[in-house]
């Protein structure tokens, strides 16, 4: 269960969230928690939830070690300060930041080569699901993107579907909806990577999950966890989807 909280919340803010959150899943071991916090607040994230199970997490990262690339922060410097995860990929970089399936490739495999763990995010437009097209985008995202990575690279990352009309819109994908497409991707990595790789790898539902949605999703077997925006924002609203 992941939290990504977008360009939201100073470090005092964060160190709050904690305070209140961290009791609240203290009893929850039936998954990964992670909160994914703007790069300015990671020490205060970490710090806060040390000797906890919520692991952190960065919203993205720049491929290279180091160098002249004014304005990024690169893999090494997130490890170093004790970042777990990182998103990559996520539709809001793709739509406002020009990220592309072989950018998130790049990415990934920085990410991976200074051992964080990535959770790269696919997901379709509102009219390329009008148009039918949600399965072909899926296939393009993937073999674009995360179906170059090795089989042991793959075998650690963490995939959230996220359908982009359903991102902070309020419109959750049914349950349905949510599980054929990630039976869809799961049939994609079955297909590359091999049945035993398609069942065990993880695949989190991102567009709209609340306290009052969490449940019918996670009932779909298809369905592993969820990378969770607005509703990570409040400690006790995280805490009832983590504790669905
Ligand atoms: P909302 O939960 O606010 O719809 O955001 C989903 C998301 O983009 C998570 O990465």
């Amino acid at each position: 269960m992941a939290g990504n909280w977008k360009m939201y919340k100073t470090a005092g803010e964060t160190t709050a969230f904690f305070e209140k959150f961290i009791p609240m899943v203290s009893a929850s071991t039936h998954c990964d928690i992670a909160i994914c916090a703007p790069f300015v607040n990671l020490p205060a994230a970490i710090s806060a939830a040390k000797g906890s199970r919520t692991g952190i997490g960065a919203q993205n990262l720049y491929w290279g070690k180091e160098g002249a690339f004014t304005g990024e922060v690169s893999g090494p410097m997130l490890k170093a300060i004790g970042c777990e995860w990182v998103i990559v990929g996520h539709s809001e970089r793709r739509q406002y930041f020009g990220e592309t399936d072989a950018t998130v490739l790049k990415r990934t495999q920085a990410a991976l080569e200074h051992g964080l763990k990535p959770i790269v995010c696919v997901g379709e437009r509102l009219e390329e699901r009008e148009s039918g097209n949600t399965e072909p985008v899926l296939r393009e995202q993937f073999d674009g993107g995360i179906a170059h990575l090795t089989p042991e690279q793959f075998a650690q990352i963490v995939i959230a579907y996220e359908p982009v009309w359903a991102i902070g819109t309020g419109k959750v994908a049914t349950p349905e909806m949510a599980c054929d497409a990630h039976r869809f991707l799961r049939g994609l990595i079955a297909a590359k990577y091999g049945a035993g790789q398609a069942a065990a790898s993880r695949i989190l539902y991102g567009g709209s999950v609340k306290p009052d949605n969490v449940k019918g999703l996670m009932a779909q077997v298809e369905i592993d966890g969820a990378l969770v925006g607005g509703a990570s924002l409040e400690p006790a609203s995280f805490a009832s989807i983590v504790n669905f």
